[in-house]
């Protein structure tokens, strides 16, 4: 089969949905239907009549299909519908030409990812294509096969609860009631072992029409729905507008002095009004309005499925990635998940290796932790294993440098979804487990409540005015060796002798005492930043200027400590390579490192993130001492120091 063998488009799985989708067309209900089973069971015949049954075929379609049917000598060949679909879309250059839309009296369908659609399985588990139901079909005579389970099996992981299994090609068993009730234990067992169940199964014959929009005379032993009356049976999307909210920021525009966060309301609902939570960076502020997207219109509410922007009553750092809900039912946040994920990759995935996660508009590297079991989706027999093979089912543990934000999948089915990308593919995709893990919420969240901030009657003016100059943060990253703490001392003085107010926090002092029960676990590090940007932006508040020398290796933690001190914070990346870091050595802990006795050491077995956009770059590998102190102290004269006023 060529369904799953081509390279996913790279923004195809950036959302849970297609660009463009809507909840409804008009006034009316959309369906989104997947039609799965194995090759050759009939699913582009199926296809074929559905649209012809249901009237939604172009004006001259069938004529034509009649015709060439008849040019080759046969009967009419349904699935030649499909094949005339494939080539106009095969020509076509947008998206929304992989839909194929159907419509009965009730509803309109739209059939995502029909056979034929190479991209099938990378749909499916990357999320690009979310089905509200599916249509399963199995070939009467040949009975369920190897692709009938598999795709049995990727429904139930993907939580596509309302299936309808159709039995095809009843006209080639002699509509025998008999084969259909054989048939239909063997796909009924089938699903029962995975713990899931067919909420119909229709005995019908696309071909010759039977079941699918009129009830069949061949199958007078039959007395359930049609195909078409199955499918308006479905609930509609079951009460995403209901669940909690969550909204995945997808971009940040900046007009004039406004912000505007935009994104796509996957479940829930938002209000002007509304206190939000953003995560994983833990804010909180209020929605001054809701600007629909693209119109400019300016609802007080919007839910599930609208794209819409929202602005706050206070400016938020936050940025893409970031998921918005209310206080209450907020993601989870962890560094470590359990997940079940199907394996598309050509390479097996192993313990210890990296992949690009991609979840909700949050992209971070994950580690593969380790691998719990691996599940065949024929015979649904767990082994153990450290590789997984292309199409195969595993439990594992995935773990990321950074806090996500996720929902388990048992929550909450729209978010609790991922896909794993390496090299630009799509490799796996899975839903998420979040049993056993703590919510790591807790460490970050204020444990306090009750607690009403106290005005300061003296004014962040005021001290200034005393002091000549404003408060801040002068943030110095970089590496261990890179010349920070030096500089920061030398600095401290020469501002000091010229009747600054300023002081140093340094990483190996603060280690001693306020953060001397932490290591240099990531976690520990996430928290001596934490506390540090803190206590710097207290200093800050109180009208000193605070230099701090920490190797702060991740981007997350600085941007939080950005985040603690608005406006005042400078992020100063003192910059020096490790080569030259190693051969400064100064207290000799390269070397020590190199010699295995100091386990995660930055720039050796721990990672190292640069700035992206420093306030001011100090290249000591280049600079001396001199020159790096004198370009630093007029960075922060020009920063700080009061205007005189023209009179
Ligand atoms: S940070 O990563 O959490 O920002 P911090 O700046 O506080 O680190 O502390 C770094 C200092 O701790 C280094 O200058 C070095 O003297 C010492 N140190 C001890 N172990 C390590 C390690 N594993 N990685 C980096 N620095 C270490």
């Amino acid at each position: 089969m060529s369904e799953d063998s081509t390279t996913l488009p790279e923004d195809a799985t950036e959302n849970l949905a297609l660009p463009g989708e809507d909840e409804t067309v008009g006034e009316r209900a959309l369906h989104r239907i997947v039609i799965v089973g194995h090759v050759d069971h009939g699913k582009s015949s199926l296809i074929g009549r559905l649209l012809h049954d249901t009237d939604s075929l172009p004006p001259g379609k069938f004529e034509e299909l009649k015709e060439v049917s008849a040019r080759r000598g046969m009967e009419v060949e349904w699935s030649f519908i499909l094949d005339a679909f494939q080539a106009e879309r095969d020509q076509a250059v947008t998206i929304d030409t992989t839909q194929i839309w159907f419509k009965t009296a009730l509803r309109d369908y739209v059939i995502i990812d029909a056979p034929g659609h190479r991209e099938f399985l990378k749909n499916m588990v990357s999320g690009a294509a979310s089905a509200d139901a599916a249509i399963m079909v199995v070939d009467a005579e040949e009975g369920v096969r190897e692709q009938s389970r598999r795709h049995a099996y990727l429904l139930h992981l993907l939580g596509v609860q309302q299936i309808a299994v159709v039995i095809n090609k009843m006209d080639l068993v002699d509509y025998s009631q008999a084969r259909f009730d054989e048939v239909s234990q063997q796909i009924s067992d089938y699903l029962k072992s995975i713990g899931s169940a067919p909420l119909v199964i229709v005995p019908i014959s696309a071909r010759g029409g039977d079941n699918i929009a009129g009830r069949s005379e061949r199958t007078p032993w039959y007395d359930g729905p049609t195909v078409i009356s199955a499918l308006d049976g479905f609930h509609g999307h079951p009460g995403i507008g209901a669940q909690p909210l969550r909204m995945p920021i997808q971009d940040v525009y900046k007009f004039d002095a406004r912000r505007v966060l935009a994104g796509r309301i996957e479940s829930g609902a938002i209000s002007v009004g509304d206190t939000v939570l953003f995560s994983p960076s833990n804010k909180t502020a209020k929605v001054r309005s809701i600007e629909a997207w693209p119109q400019g219109s300016a609802p007080d509410t919007a839910a599930a499925g609208e794209s819409v922007g929202i602005t706050l009553d206070e400016q938020l750092f936050v940025e893409r990635g970031e998921v918005v809900s209310h206080t209450e039912n907020p993601p989870k946040l962890s560094t470590t998940f359990h997940a079940r994920l199907f394996w598309l990759g050509h390479k097996p995935l192993k313990e210890g290796d990296s992949y690009k996660l991609k979840l909700l508009t949050q992209e971070a590297e994950v580690r593969v932790k380790s691998i719990e079991r691996i599940v065949d989706t024929q015979t649904l027999q767990n082994s153990p294993g450290d590789a997984v093979e292309r199409n195969a089912v595993a439990e594992v543990t995935l773990y990321s440098r950074h806090v996500l934000a996720l929902d388990d999948y048992g929550d909450l089915s729209r978010t609790g979804r991922f896909v794993l990308v390496e090299d630009y593919d799509t490799v796996g995709g899975g839903v998420i487990f979040m049993e056993g893990l703590p919510d790591q919420r807790q460490a970050i969240a204020v444990k306090s409540t009750n607690v009403i901030s106290v005005e300061h009657s003296l004014t962040a003016d005021s001290r200034a005015a005393r002091n000549g100059h404003h408060g801040g943060v002068l943030w110095f990253t970089g590496l261990s060796g890179a010349g920070k703490s030096t500089l920061a001392m030398e600095v401290e003085q020469r501002l000091f002798a010229r009747g600054y107010q300023v002081y140093v926090l340094d990483g190996d002092n603060v280690r001693r005492g306020l953060n001397a029960n932490l290591g240099f676990s990531p976690e520990d590090r996430t928290e001596n930043i934490r506390r540090v940007g803190e206590a710097a932006a207290l200093f800050a508040d109180s009208g000193i200027i605070c230099i701090t020398a920490f190797i702060s290796p991740y981007r997350v933690d600085r941007d939080r400590a950005r985040a603690s001190a608005p406006g005042r914070f400078h992020e100063i990346f003192i910059k020096a390579d490790v080569e030259t870091c190693e051969q400064r050595d100064p207290k000799g802990l390269y070397k020590k490192a190199r010699a295995g006795e100091i386990p995660q050491f930055t720039g050796i077995s721990a990672p190292y993130e640069p700035p992206e956009s420093p306030d001011l770059v100090v290249d000591t590998a280049v600079e001396d001492v001199s020159e790096s102190v004198g370009r630093i102290i007029r960075y922060i004269e020009d920063a700080f120091t009061l205007k005189k006023r023209a009179d």
